[in-house]
């Protein structure tokens, strides 16, 4: 049996076939348009996180360079220093004592002047050792972090400021290249107390345990503004985050104008 289709009904069909193919053709366009820019923008994400993190590695890289060149330099200066102008300055001190040994006989005035003289020569010998002490601690390079810091720390503890350091080593030294910073940024932190806190105590926590390092220096001095950014363009707080960060940890800086200031420093071990 057939069925004679009306032939108004048949070109209806035909325009309803194709309405629908027009309408799938424009949905897959819109869909592969849509897909084409949703991969475009992932695309040029993807291509800024790369630039980014070759950016920030150049930045550890360079912040790592000079590190390390700062160090050696001071490492050299300090040498210099102690062998060379400290040893010239001791030398000299001597033959000046001998000298004075040697002439018996002598005015009362010169005499005056002669020891004022080897004084001074003292002094720079004593000036001299100082600086370089402070440039490369030579206990800090022979017994480690924790001595140079209560060595550092005996030295600057005076009548109006009283400072207490804790240290829990739980794990192994840490490497010379970490103790090292980490001396600089504690070192930094605690003259700026004594600098500019104005403080009657200084507290100084170190841990070092499987986890890594936490220090922290607290002063219940002045306390500044942390809000505001010229306080981060001098070369102390901008040197101790770059030492920490080129140590891969946190530093956290909270102070505020009379509330003293808290120096939290977080290293992980990796
Ligand atoms: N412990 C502190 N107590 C009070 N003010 C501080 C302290 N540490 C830093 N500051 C403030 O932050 C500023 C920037 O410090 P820093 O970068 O070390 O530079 P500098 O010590 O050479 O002035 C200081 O000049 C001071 O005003
Ligand atoms: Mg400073």
């Amino acid at each position: 049996m057939y069925q004679i289709i009306p032939p108004l009904l048949f070109i209806h069909l035909q325009i309803n076939y194709g309405l629908s193919a027009i309408i799938i053709i424009c949905f897959i366009f819109i869909l592969s348009v849509g897909f084409g820019y949703l991969f475009y923008n992932y695309y040029l994400l993807k291509q800024l996180v790369v630039v980014q993190n070759a950016v920030i590695k150049q930045q550890i890289a360079a912040t790592t360079g000079i590190i390390h060149a700062e160090e050696n330099e001071r490492r050299r200066i300090a040498g210099d220093l102690h062998d060379g102008v400290g040893q010239l300055l001791s030398a000299t001190k001597m033959n000046l004592d001998a000298l004075l040994e040697r002439l018996r006989v002598i005015a009362p005035e010169n005499l005056e002047l002669t020891t004022k003289t080897i004084f001074m020569v003292d002094e720079g010998c004593r000036e001299v050792r100082a600086i370089a002490h402070q440039m490369m601690p030579n206990v800090l390079l022979k017994a480690g972090l924790v001595p140079a810091l209560r060595d550092f720390v005996n030295k600057i503890e005076s009548r109006s400021l009283k400072i207490v350091l804790e240290a829990v080593v739980l794990e192994k030294q840490l490497n010379s290249n970490t103790e090292i910073v980490l001396y600089r940024v504690v070192q930094e932190a605690v003259n700026n107390a004594v600098k500019h806190a104005g403080a009657s105590l200084l507290d100084i926590q170190l841990t070092i345990d499987g986890d890594g390092v936490s220090v922290t220096v607290e002063d219940n001095g002045q306390g500044f503004d942390t809000s505001k950014r010229t306080k981060f363009e001098g070369l102390g707080l901008k040197n101790i985050v770059a030492r920490v960060t080129y140590l891969k940890g946190t530093v956290d800086i909270s102070s505020s104008p009379g509330m003293g200031t808290l120096v939290a420093i977080l290293i992980p071990l990796t």
